[in-house]
């Protein structure tokens, strides 16, 4: 007995200092490379680096990895429904991506819509008497302006001096080029998020429909064979295992230089050192987010500059609604009908019986309490105009997510200054790199994409 209580001792001590080891002397980690945010682009980031040889950590605030995508799984029938990220891009790209994360895919139908939905007054929630226009022609002349740019589909490589087309608000480049018109509520409703559409620079509107996009309208989008898209970072997390922290987050950063990073994070289980040669921030940069990161004055002055939009997506029961009704959210007096924001998008009906998916929209960032209201009171408005049947109680959420900041952009006179250059320049500044939506776009497909050519040869180097 005492001789194997000995042995285990033996044992134990040997373990120990194996993960001293391992850790460190002062309980720190040593890696390769230190991701922050294990979204679309960092958990991507992290599964390829691992792969290929590097040593990572990737730590994620949530408790979950997936970022912008949110699954819910009703606890009846366990059917998921996807009311975050939905679709991908039918490329080689993302098979493999999906293939390596034993994610099983299928590619849809050409034009993907949610049926035929009935247009409202974006205040009233009243019927408006609009037919959405063929939009084919001006499709395919708006594609035609954006082959003009080819090294703006994937990142922010735009020529100099960058062309007056791209800094013009979309909806002076509208007025400029009238044969587009047709298309400009199709691009609208892809492009949900971008906030007040029609005064955004062009250039914005491109990177979110651009021509990967117009394709698989065309062709179809690849999504998962589970429509759980939660599984993607399910699996992501099972393979990555001790090289996740969920629930952590970078509270400061002791050094970030040439000889490499080091990061205090607080985790679930305490604080903890980490060094790494290489840092790679893939959450959106604002400055409030970056705080942590001992910013320097180039650094502060450059993520100082984005402004964001608001986008929220909920799941709403107990409406009264037939199961099939789906709505979109139409201005009645506007410029291409585009519905004025803040305000609902649209509302789905989803593959959960009385189960609705309400998307919500506004040029800056909003409370979530206000927008959980507006989103309920509009409910009621479709109850008052008669859409519904009677049901007891009031419409309940079962989901709500605010997925603010979204968008991150600069102003046209700092596009037009060279803003993306100078962004550029500071990947490897200080031995830090950035990935995600603010340095190409809001679409998986093309972050993913973004980060391979862009990014991992530097972080492979
Ligand atoms: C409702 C909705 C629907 C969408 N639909 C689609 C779609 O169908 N197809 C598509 O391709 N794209 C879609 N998008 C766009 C989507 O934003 C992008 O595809 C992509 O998810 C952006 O990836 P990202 O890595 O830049 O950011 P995110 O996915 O947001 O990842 C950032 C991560 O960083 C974490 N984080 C933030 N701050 C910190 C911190 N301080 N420390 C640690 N972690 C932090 C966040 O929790 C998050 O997990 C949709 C977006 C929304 C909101
Ligand atoms: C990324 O996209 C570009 C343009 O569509 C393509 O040429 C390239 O092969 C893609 N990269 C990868 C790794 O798939
Ligand atoms: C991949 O997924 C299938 C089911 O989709 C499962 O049977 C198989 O065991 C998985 N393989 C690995 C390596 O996880
Ligand atoms: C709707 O508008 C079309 C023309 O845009 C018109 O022909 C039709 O009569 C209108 N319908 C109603 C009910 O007002
Ligand atoms: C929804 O279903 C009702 C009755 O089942 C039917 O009359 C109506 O046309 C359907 N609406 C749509 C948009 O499919």
């Amino acid at each position: 007995m005492i001789l194997s209580g000995a042995r285990r001792t033996l044992a134990i001590c040997g373990l120990l200092s194996l993960a001293a080891f391992a850790h460190g002397e002062d309980n720190s980690l040593t890696r390769d490379v230190a991701i922050i945010g294990g979204g679309a682009a960092g958990t991507y980031a992290a599964i390829r680096l691992r792969d290929q040889g590097k040593s990572v950590i990737l730590i994620e605030k949530e408790d979950r990895l997936g970022g912008h995508t949110n699954t819910y799984e009703d606890p009846v029938t366990k059917t998921h429904v996807d009311y975050g990220v939905v679709v991908f891009h039918d490329n080689q790209l993302v098979k493999n991506y999906f293939d390596r994360l034993n994610v099983s895919w299928l590619v849809t139908d050409p034009h993907f819509t949610s049926g035929s939905p009935v247009y409202l007054d974006d205040q009233s929630a009243k019927p408006v008497n609009y037919t959405s226009p063929d939009a084919r022609a001006a499709l395919q002349t708006y594609a035609a302006h954006l082959a003009q740019y080819p090294k703006v589909e994937s990142g922010f490589f735009l020529p100099d001096p960058v062309p007056e087309d791209l800094l013009l608000p979309f909806g002076e480049f509208l007025a400029k080029y009238p044969d587009v018109g047709n298309a400009a509520f199709t691009i609208f409703t892809f492009g949900q998020g971008l906030g007040d559409f029609l005064s955004q620079p062009t250039l914005y509107v491109f990177k979110n429909f651009g021509l990967e996009i117009i394709q698989d309208i065309g062709t179809g989008f690849l999504v998962t064979a589970s429509q759980n898209n939660q599984e993607i970072y399910q699996h992501a997390t099972k393979i990555l295992g001790h090289d996740v922290w969920t629930s952590s987050h970078v509270a400061s950063t002791p050094h970030r230089r040439k000889e490499g990073i080091q990061l205090e994070v607080k985790t679930p289980s305490g604080r903890r050192t980490v060094k790494a040669k290489k840092l790679l921030i893939a959450f959106p940069q604002k400055l409030d987010k970056l705080k942590p990161f001992d910013l320097d004055e180039l650094e502060s002055s450059l993520f100082g500059k984005f402004m964001n939009t608001g986008y929220y997506t909920s799941l709403v029961k107990n409406t009264g609604l037939p199961g099939n009704f789906s709505s979109t959210s139409v201005g009645a007096n506007t410029p291409y009908q585009i519905p004025k924001l803040p305000g609902v998008y649209a509302v789905s009906a989803t593959a959960i019986p009385g189960v609705f998916d309400v998307k919500y929209g506004s040029p800056t960032g909003l409370s979530d309490d206000f927008v959980r209201g507006e989103i309920l009171s509009y409910i009621k408005k479709l109850q008052a105009n008669g859409f519904a049947e009677k049901v007891p109680g009031e419409p309940e959420f079962v989901a709500y997510h605010s997925h603010t900041p979204f968008e991150l952009t600069v102003a046209r006179d700092e596009i037009a200054g060279g803003f993306y250059k100078k962004l550029y320049a500071l990947q490897g500044h200080r031995n830090t790199w950035y990935t995600g939506a603010a340095f190409d776009t809001q679409d998986s497909s093309m972050l993913w994409n973004f980060t391979e050519e862009y990014i991992l040869p530097d972080l492979l180097a």
